[in-house]
C-alpha cells in the first residue's frame, strides 16, 4: 500500500490504541438507546504526533476486550486536536449488531483499537459557494462532521430520520430541515419531502450520506437539477485499507473500494442499479404484525410426531434432560435428543476430551453412555415426564448392535429415534456408516426393519457426498434427516508436540460451524424440494445455532426444526431464549405458522 500523508505531512493510516473518554446515549434518538456518542482520545505512536482525521474519513474501531474478529467502520462525527500528541475524536454509533453493541458498552478509561484515519475526504467547496448537506440516519455523522468545518450559515442542512433526530449538535446551517418517516420531528416523509430538483438548483454542490435508497434519490435530484453531488458510501468491509475487496462497488468507472477510493464519490460515477444484487435485494411481501392477543403457532409435526415448538436439545449436549432441569424450563422445549446410546454402553475416550477454539468446541467424548437397557430402565421414564418430546439417539458399533438397540427401543414408549451414523469419535461404527450412501442405506434399512418408530437419521458433514447419503437414507426408509453432526477437526499440543486427542481427530461444533452447517441444510432442502412432494422428508437443521436469529435462518433455509447443542454449555438458557425469540419474530413479522417462512430463502 502506498504511503499517504495528510497536509501536516504525517503518514497514515496507523493502528493505535486510544482511550475512551465517554460513551453516552443520545437522548433524542428513537428508539431510546439506538444511538450513542463515543469519545476517544488518541495519542501519537511512540510519543509522536497524533494524526487528526479530515472530514469524511472514518476509522475501524474495536474494543481491546473484543470477542469479535473485525473492527467496525465508523465515520468521524467531530474531531479536535488537544495537543501535538493528542487528538480527541467523536463518533456517533448506531446500535446495529454485536460489533456496535460492544462499542456502546465501552466506558471512560477503556481501551479501544483504532485503524485510521481511513478513506478520502469531502472535497472542499469553492469560496463563497452555497452548499447543501444531506444526512440520513447515522449517515448524518460524516456530513455534520464536514459541515462543522464550513463557515457558519454558508450551507443548508437536511437531516432525514425514521423517528426522532440526532447528530446536529455542532452545526450552524442557514436553514435546517428535519424529516422523519413518522412525523415525530419536522416534516413527515423522507428526504424527498424536503428537496427536489427545483429546490436544489440554488446550491453549488450537494454533499450527502445515508441509506442507499436515499443516496439514489439525492443523486437523481441533483442530476435532474444539474448540480454537482458528492455521496459518501457505506459498505461492509473487513480491512478498511483496500486489501480485502469486500466493500468494492461497481461504478461507471470500474470497480471502486468504498474504504480506499471512497467513501466519498462523485455521484456521476455511481450506478445504484448495480450496487444491490437483484437476487438478495428481493424482499418477502410485508405482513401486518399479529394482533396483540394472537399467538403464533410454533408447533411442528415431524414423521407423525407433534412437537410444541421446533427447538430441540441436540444429542450429547443435554444429557437426558434432568441434568439441566433445575437450570431452565425443560418443558418449554420442543424435543430432547438423548446422549448417543449403544447396545452395551461404553466408557468413552481416554485423555483430553474437550478443546475450546474461537467460537467453537472440539470434543472427543467417544460416545460414553450407560447402554440402552440401562437407559430404558433409568432415564427414559424420567425423560418421558417432560413435555418436550423424547428423541432417543441410537448409535452402534456394528450393524447388528444398531439393530438390537432399535429392537429394544421399539418396545418402549419413546416417540422417535435419531439414528446416529455420524459420531466421529469412535473406532467402530458411528461415522463410518455415514460416510457413503451404500453403507448409510444398509444401516437404515436394517434398523427400519427392526422398529416401526419414526426414524430421523443424523448425518455427518464429513461425508464427501452428503446429498447422496441423504437421498440413500431417505430411500432406505428414513422418515426425517437431521444434519449436521460435528466436523472432523484436530488440535496439537505445542508443548508436547503431539496431537491433543487420543484419536487425533475429534468433532468440531459451536457457532464457528454455523455458516457451513446452514449451507449444507440449504443444499439438502433444495435437493428435497426438487423431488415430488410425496417423496420429500423433513430436515432438522443443526450446527452452531446459538440464538433465535440462527434458528430463523435454518428455518428459512427449509429446516422443519432445529437442534441446539454447544451453545447450551455457555448459555444454558440459549434454547428457551430461542423459543421466545422465534415467537416474537413471528408475531412481529405477521407469521402465524412456521410454514409462513419455512424455506423462503430457497
Ligand atoms: O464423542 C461423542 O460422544 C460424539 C457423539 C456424536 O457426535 O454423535
Amino acid at each position: 500500500m502506498s504511503e499517504i500523508k495528510n497536509c501536516a505531512g504525517e503518514t497514515y493510516p496507523v493502528f493505535a490504541t486510544g482511550k475512551v473518554n465517554g460513551c453516552s446515549i443520545v437522548q433524542s434518538a428513537v428508539p431510546y438507546g439506538s444511538v450513542w456518542y463515543l469519545k476517544v482520545n488518541v495519542s501519537g505512536i511512540n510519543g509522536g504526533n497524533a494524526i487528526a482525521p479530515v472530514p469524511g474519513q472514518f476509522y475501524m474501531l474495536r474494543s481491546v476486550r473484543s470477542g469479535l474478529l473485525l473492527g467496525r467502520p465508523i465515520s468521524v462525527y467531530n474531531s479536535r486536536r488537544i495537543s501535538d500528541s493528542n487528538v480527541s475524536i467523536e463518533f456517533l454509533i448506531l446500535l446495529k449488531g454485536t460489533g456496535t453493541k460492544e462499542l456502546i458498552s465501552l466506558e471512560s478509561g477503556d481501551g479501544i483499537e483504532l485503524l485510521g484515519p481511513l478513506g478520502n475526504n469531502w472535497p472542499v467547496p469553492a469560496e463563497n459557494s452555497k452548499v447543501l448537506c444531506v444526512g440520513g440516519g447515522v449517515g448524518v455523522a460524516p456530513v455534520a462532521g464536514f459541515a462543522i468545518t464550513l463557515p457558519k450559515k454558508s450551507y443548508d442542512f437536511v437531516a432525514a430520520f425514521k423517528s426522532g433526530s440526532y447528530g446536529l449538535d455542532y452545526i450552524f446551517p442557514e436553514k435546517l430541515t428535519i424529516t422523519t418517516d413518522d412525523g415525530s420531528v419536522g416534516i413527515k416523509g423522507m428526504v424527498t419531502a424536503a428537496i427536489d430538483s427545483e429546490s436544489v438548483k440554488k446550491y453549488d454542490a450537494v454533499y450527502a450520506c445515508g441509506p442507499t435508497p436515499m443516496l439514489a434519490a439525492v443523486q437523481k435530484i441533483c442530476a435532474d437539477a444539474g448540480v454537482k453531488c458528492w455521496l459518501s458510501m457505506e459498505n461492509r468491509m473487513a480491512c478498511g485499507v483496500g486489501a480485502c475487496l469486500g466493500c468494492t462497488i461497481h461504478t461507471k468507472e470500474g470497480n471502486k473500494r468504498c474504504c480506499k477510493d471512497g467513501p466519498v464519490f462523485d455521484a456521476e460515477i455511481l450506478d445504484f442499479a448495480k450496487i444491490d444484487s437483484p437476487v438478495t435485494s428481493q424482499r418477502m411481501a410485508r405482513r401486518e404484525p399479529l394482533a396483540k392477543n394472537e399467538e403464533p403457532d410454533l408447533s411442528v409435526k415431524i414423521a407423525g410426531v407433534e412437537f410444541a415448538n421446533p427447538v430441540f436439545a441436540a444429542s450429547g449436549t443435554f444429557g437426558y434432560g434432568r441434568e439441566y432441569s433445575t437450570v431452565l424450563d425443560v418443558d418449554s422445549l420442543g424435543g430432547i435428543c438423548s446422549k448417543g446410546l449403544t447396545l452395551d454402553g461404553q466408557p468413552g475416550n481416554f485423555g483430553v476430551r474437550l478443546i475450546e477454539t474461537p467460537m467453537g468446541l472440539i470434543n472427543s467424548i467417544g460416545l460414553e453412555n450407560p447402554g440402552i437397557k440401562h437407559f430404558i430402565e433409568n432415564e427414559l421414564p424420567l425423560m418421558q415426564k417432560f413435555k418436550a418430546k423424547t428423541i432417543v439417539n441410537l448409535s452402534g458399533k456394528s450393524l447388528e448392535t444398531y439393530v438390537e438397540g432399535a429392537k429394544l427401543l421399539d418396545k418402549t414408549d419413546a416417540p422417535m429415534i435419531e439414528l446416529n451414523i455420524s459420531c466421529p469419535n469412535v473406532k467402530a461404527g458411528g461415522m463410518a456408516f455415514g460416510m457413503e450412501p451404500k453403507a448409510a442405506a444398509s444401516v437404515v434399512e436394517a434398523v427400519r426393519k427392526a422398529t416401526k418408530k419414526p426414524l430421523m437419521v443424523k448425518l455427518s458433514p464429513n461425508a464427501p457426498d452428503l446429498i447422496g447419503v441423504a437421498m440413500a437414507v431417505k430411500n432406505a426408509g428414513a422418515d426425517a434427516i437431521s444434519l449436521v453432526n460435528t466436523f472432523q477437526a484436530t488440535a496439537i499440543n505445542i508443548e508436547t508436540g503431539r496431537p491433543c486427542f487420543e484419536n487425533i481427530r475429534a468433532g468440531f461444533s459451536g457457532p464457528a460451524i454455523k455458516p457451513i452447517a446452514l449451507r449444507m441444510v440449504y443444499d439438502l432442502c433444495l435437493a428435497m424440494n426438487k423431488l415430488p412432494e410425496n417423496e420429500r422428508i423433513p430436515v432438522v437443521g443443526l450446527g452452531g445455532i446459538s440464538c433465535w436469529q440462527d434458528a430463523v435462518e435454518f428455518i428459512m433455509a427449509g429446516a422443519s426444526a432445529v437442534e441446539v447443542g454447544t451453545a447450551t454449555f455457555g448459555n444454558p438458557l440459549a434454547m428457551t431464549e430461542i423459543v421466545k425469540g422465534l415467537r416474537d419474530f413471528m408475531a412481529k413479522k405477521g407469521y402465524k405458522t412456521l410454514g409462513d417462512f419455512r424455506g423462503c430463502a430457497l
